[in-house]
């Protein structure tokens, strides 16, 4: 893979940067899962406590705090951001996350991918299928005959293993199998989920596998950030450092062209409110951006703001794309927290991540890793007000 596998310990640099204490590990599943754990480390707890059950193992839900007041809740089953909590400019903490009270919620067949892990391919493959070496993988359909979010069964749906590193990250990690969902090679993945004392939340992503494989992992937590107050998101404004998109064809597969946004519905280089051209996009927003950027340097990537609430958002990431999905495929069939019936533009994703289709598409940068190679990604998600 190219350049895009920068080393682990960049990463780890940034944590010890941020005052993180790595040195310490503990293993949080080992601990009763019903007692609370609390540990301080520069103001930030971590603490556990059972949400249910999934394959007759218990899922546990790790609550992260810093005193300003955030708190960011994730669970070991799909990786899975359940709640953020923020304030708002008048000081009142809201939730600005779609999901469920409860853990049940999070297995209905309709779940949107609400807050979770998305892998070994998040977006799309087209037709399922790709070559690498002369030799033609066929994985997992679930999407209009190609392949979306990792298959049928993707990191979303599995349970990861939770380590505490220090008092201010949960580490998460997986084994894909060789095979699974068609994929290649035996996938060692590792996820870092950090608070800091900022306000941020920091995703570190890391993955090394035995056999030539495409890799493209994200979050996909749904963003509302006025925390219930508005049922949509069409008033929030949207910011995207992108000049040019991924253009796509009906079943949002990449046609391999990147037209600029310049002055059409798909212009978010000025903040813009989300509602303002979303009729004008057939379906909605649901598109990869091209990032304006050198490299896979840490950069903003994006900015969102509710002018009700005062709730500002950053993304800021190492990829060189973002998915901008506008919840279209929400319909108020599901009944969220609090009894929330998540309309049409419930919530909303940035996801951030490669270009979808890339191992169809050799124009678009490689997303192969290889044996001996990391991949890494990093996103952080900032939270103020203004
Ligand atoms: C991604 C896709 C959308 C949709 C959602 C999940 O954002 O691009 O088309 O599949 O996931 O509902």
């Amino acid at each position: 893979m190219n350049k895009i596998l920068t080393p682990w310990s960049a990463a780890c640099c940034f944590y010890i940067l941020l005052g993180c204490n790595g040195s310490q590990q503990t293993n949080l599943d080992q601990k009763s899962s019903d007692t609370m754990n609390t540990s301080t480390n520069r103001g930030i707890t971590l603490t556990q406590q059972t949400f249910g059950k999934y394959d007759q193992q218990d899922v546990t839900s790790y609550v992260l705090m810093n005193e300003k007041g955030m708190e960011v809740r994730i669970m070991n089953y799909g990786g899975t951001i359940t709640n953020i909590f923020t304030k708002d400019s008048s000081g009142k903490t809201g939730d600005v996350v779609l999901g469920f009270d409860t853990f049940d919620g999070y297995l209905n067949k309709d779940n949107p991918y609400f807050g979770c892990l998305v892998g070994r391919y998040a977006n799309r493959i087209a037709k399922g299928q790709f070559s690498l070496d002369g030799k033609t993988y066929k994985l997992a359909k679930n999407n209009n005959g190609n392949s979306l979010h990792g298959g049928l069964k993707g990191f979303d749906k599995v349970l990861w293993s939770a380590t505490a590193v220090g008092d201010t990250s949960l580490q998460l990690k997986y084994t894909s199998k060789d095979e699974e969902e068609g994929y290649p090679g035996n996938l060692q993945v590792e996820i870092l989920y950090t608070l800091t004392p900022n306000n941020e939340l920091r995703i570190d992503y890391k993955a090394t596998t035995d056999k030539a494989t495409p890799v493209n992992l994200t979050n996909h937590a749904y963003f509302n950030l006025s925390a219930g107050a508005d049922s949509t998101i069409l008033g929030h404004q949207l910011l995207l450092d992108a000049d040019r998109y991924t253009e796509v064809d009906k079943n949002l597969i990449p046609t391999g062209q990147l037209p600029a946004v310049k002055g059409t519905s798909m212009d978010f280089n000025s903040p813009r409110a989300i509602g303002m051209d979303i009729m004008k996009v057939a379906g909605g927003y649901d598109h990869n951006w091209v990032l304006n950027k050198k490299g896979l340097e840490l950069k903003l990537a994006a900015t969102l703001y509710h002018p009700g609430t005062g709730r500002y958002m950053e993304a800021y990431t190492t990829t060189p794309g973002i998915q901008f999905y506008s919840g279209n495929f929400l319909n108020g069939n599901l009944t969220g927290k609090g009894g929330q019936k998540y309309v049409q533009h419930a919530g909303m994703c940035l996801e951030t991540q490669h270009f979808p289709d890339s191992p169809n598409q050799p124009s678009f940068p490689n997303t192969i890793l290889k044996p001996g190679e990391t991949y890494t990604q990093t996103t952080v998600y900032k939270f103020s007000t203004k």
